[in-house]
């Protein structure tokens, strides 16, 4: 399958596939008629061979493993049609000892989670519903910029499918025109004695190719979607991978921030945002050095470490 994607679109020869995997031409045949019952689309001509169709989206390990840098190629990736969330698969491969960089992907969720105990809407075929275990060494103070680490991994990753500009909606909303395309949502375990990390959690969401008749009605307002006839659900989850991993690899605090500010939505706006159960309402103005949301409330600053803001219709 890997070698068909790297071919996506172009005729391969069934001696050419035969030979780059080291089978007979036999096991070729008997392959591409297995991808074809699991939905595949792929063309054959006598004279040329096999053709993945360019409209293929259908999720696998090979694919994904097909997008990947060479140095993450041998990462685990677990695939599930369907699952109740793959935050949860991870946490329970966490628990039973997955390493770092450890992919888990479904195509759909039963009982997809975001922040606040609500659902993540995650409909068959139509988003990309990953999660990344991570296992840095890390004391729990330095973990609340993983989320930010997530949402800049996530923007650049998009920046790569879509001309459309991306916006994250402080703290880990992905926002594109107005509507929420996207989420993540980052949830961890730690030693208590130690206070040092034992493995992080990194849950993405994103609505791919879905139309506003797709979505239930409550969310039917603010929900949008990415499109994407170029590039497939399995490049999107390889690329984040990729730049969820190389970016808690290698970063500088201050350049990611500059980053996460410069991608805000809110920054400018008029919002409104609940504090020890009272309303305020206000301008945001900033994130701080620790990620933390500054909102002018009359003569005053308001810094938010957490929770959520919305936006206040004129
Ligand atoms: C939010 O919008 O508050 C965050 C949404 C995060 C959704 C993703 S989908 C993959 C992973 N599994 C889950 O159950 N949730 C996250």
């Amino acid at each position: 399958m890997g070698v068909l994607e790297n071919h996506r679109g172009n005729f391969v020869s069934g001696q050419a596939l035969a030979d780059e995997i080291g089978v007979s031409r036999m096991a070729i045949w008997k392959s591409i008629e297995a991808l074809r019952k699991e939905g595949y689309r792929i063309e054959s001509l006598p004279s040329k061979g096999y053709k993945l169709q360019e409209g293929n989206d259908i999720l696998s390990e090979e694919g994904i493993r097909s997008h990947l840098p060479k140095k993450y190629k041998q990462n685990p990736v677990i695939v599930y049609d369907t699952i109740d969330s793959t935050n949860n698969a991870a946490k329970t491969m966490a628990m039973q000892g997955a390493e770092h960089g450890t992919l888990i992907v479904a195509n759909e969720q039963k009982q997809g989670r975001g922040r606040f105990g609500r659902t993540f809407f995650s409909p068959k075929s139509k988003g990309v519903f990953l999660s990344i275990v991570l296992r840095p060494q890390m004391l729990i103070q330095e973990t609340v910029f993983t989320t930010i680490l997530a949402a800049i991994a996530t923007v650049r990753m998009l920046g790569k499918i879509t001309e459309e500009e991306i916006r994250i909606k402080w703290v880990n909303d992905i926002f594109v025109q107005d509507k929420k395309v996207g989420g993540i949502l980052t949830e961890l375990a730690c030693d208590v004695e130690s206070q040092q990390v034992s493995y992080i959690v990194v849950g993405i969401g994103l609505n791919v190719n879905m139309s506003a008749e797709d979505f239930p009605p409550e969310i039917s307002e603010l929900a949008g979607s990415i499109r994407s006839k170029d590039f497939s659900r399995n490049y999107m989850a390889a690329e984040l991978l990729n730049q969820v991993l190389s970016i808690f690899e290698e970063h500088s605090a201050e350049a990611i921030l500059e980053e996460y500010r410069s991608k805000q939505y809110l920054l400018g706006k008029d919002v409104f945002f609940e504090k020890d159960n009272q309303k305020m309402y206000g301008k945001a103005l900033d994130i701080d050095a620790k990620g933390a949301l500054v909102v002018r409330v009359g003569e005053e600053d308001v810094t938010l470490n957490s929770g959520e803001v919305s936006v206040r219709l004129q």
